[in-house]
């Protein structure tokens, strides 16, 4: 496997995961690459390592263009184990090389995880180092999607080697987007947000204003496709999902039993569709979770109904609450819907979920007990519009 020249003295030498389908609970039907990026220098230089189970093949591609022993300085980015998976084996092969990380959590972290305090060195922001002909400039960027993440620039090539940020998971034979079609990455670039950045937003915002002060012609991420020409769309992205709280549109997310509260959610949906909000419905039966968040990112209501379980509401809707709790997206109002049998304890649940999430009830929370009659139907619907109206 060979290096790919990203520029002159600049190779990407990561990894292509093909076959990955679920990352910590965010399925990946696209796969994901690991990038790792060697510059030749005075001081030869690789930035990031790769999960570790790809460690041969990142360095069969750096092999591609220089021995191992080479290589004077690793940068660390970011700890955890998608990008550092190799560095145990790297700091093997180049006993002699610098590690360097974040302070305080990157020395944390990657002590925690490998041992071998003594072979880091911390940076901060602002800090960098000269590689010869270049500079790397560190700035740190916590929570994104750790607390140790940093982001390095190279002024001299006008490359930001962004780790997590700006990546999608996407597995391409390909390096840049300019080689693939634009929407395709948006969208996934959209999912990896919704999914894993959604949370840190207040970050990636501020991450943003550090990026427009940098002259830019790359920014290299660590998974999936370079931003070059187009990187200013990535940019206008980032800053949208980050900083606008939807004023429109509606999710509308339920598990059935008997369909009765299939039939509810319909009737959820067409109160949404009758005031004039663009509505998404999803039977969590057919759809994973994951695949969710990005519509949720673009609305401004949340519906989510249940019917009752034992008790409780049905798992698969748990899980969903569960997942969009720890995302939290924020200032969404919610509407919480389900049939019931007798007890009738899921819609509480469910509402008491939302709350949790620090959204506010649009209407009081919606029980029908058995089958739904066709004028509880329409007075739903009614209800819904009159609301989103
Ligand atoms: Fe791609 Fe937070 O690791």
């Amino acid at each position: 496997m060979k290096a790919v020249q990203v520029r002159e003295g600049i190779y990407w030498v990561g990894a292509i995961d093909w076959n990955i389908r679920n990352f910590h609970g965010y399925e990946t039907p696209n796969g994901t690459t690991y990038n790792a990026y060697l510059i030749l220098d005075e001081k030869v230089t690789l930035i990031d390592t790769v999960k570790a189970p790809f460690t041969e093949e990142m360095i069969e591609r750096i092999e591609s263009v220089i021995s191992l022993d080479k290589i004077d300085v690793i940068i660390s980015n970011h700890v955890e184990m998608d990008h550092s998976g190799g560095l145990p084996v790297m700091m093997e092969k180049c006993p002699k090389a610098e590690i360097i990380t974040s302070m305080p959590s990157g020395i944390k972290g990657l002590t925690a995880h490998y041992g071998h305090e003594e072979r880091y060195t911390a940076v901060k922001t602002g800090d960098s180092i000269s590689l010869g002909k270049r500079s790397l400039v560190f700035t740190g960027t916590p929570m994104l999607h750790w607390p140790d993440n940093m982001v390095t620039y190279c002024p001299e090539e006008m490359i930001l080697f962004s780790n997590d940020a700006f990546g999608q998971h996407v597995a391409t034979s390909e390096r840049f987007v300019s080689q693939v079609d634009l929407q395709y990455v948006i969208e996934n670039a959209k999912s990896y947000y919704a999914n894993i950045i959604m949370c840190y937003g207040k970050q990636a915002n501020g991450a943003e204003k550090i990026v427009e002060t940098l002259d830019l012609e790359m920014i290299a991420p660590s998974h999936g496709l370079i931003w070059t020409k187009e990187y200013q769309e990535i940019l206008k992205a980032y800053a949208k999902w980050s900083g606008e709280v939807p004023t429109s549109g509606a999710v509308v997310v339920y598990d059935s039993m008997w369909h009765s509260t299939e039939k509810m959610a319909m009737a959820v949906a067409d109160g949404f569709k009758q005031a004039g909000v663009e509505v998404h419905v999803f039977d969590l039966k057919a759809e994973h979770y994951s695949k969710i968040m990005p519509y949720v990112l673009d609305s401004k209501y949340v519906a989510v109904g249940s019917p009752t379980l034992n008790n409780n509401m049905l798992p698969n809707v748990a899980a969903f609450l569960c997942y969009l709790k720890g995302l939290s997206p924020k200032e969404r109002s919610y509407v919480a819907f389900g049939s019931y049998g007798w007890g009738g304890q899921s819609i509480g649940h469910v509402a008491a979920e939302l709350d949790a999430c620090g959204f506010t009830k649009a209407i009081e929370d919606v029980k029908i007990q058995y089958i739904p009659s066709k004028e509880q139907l329409e007075k739903l619907e009614a209800d819904i519009a009159a609301m989103a109206k």
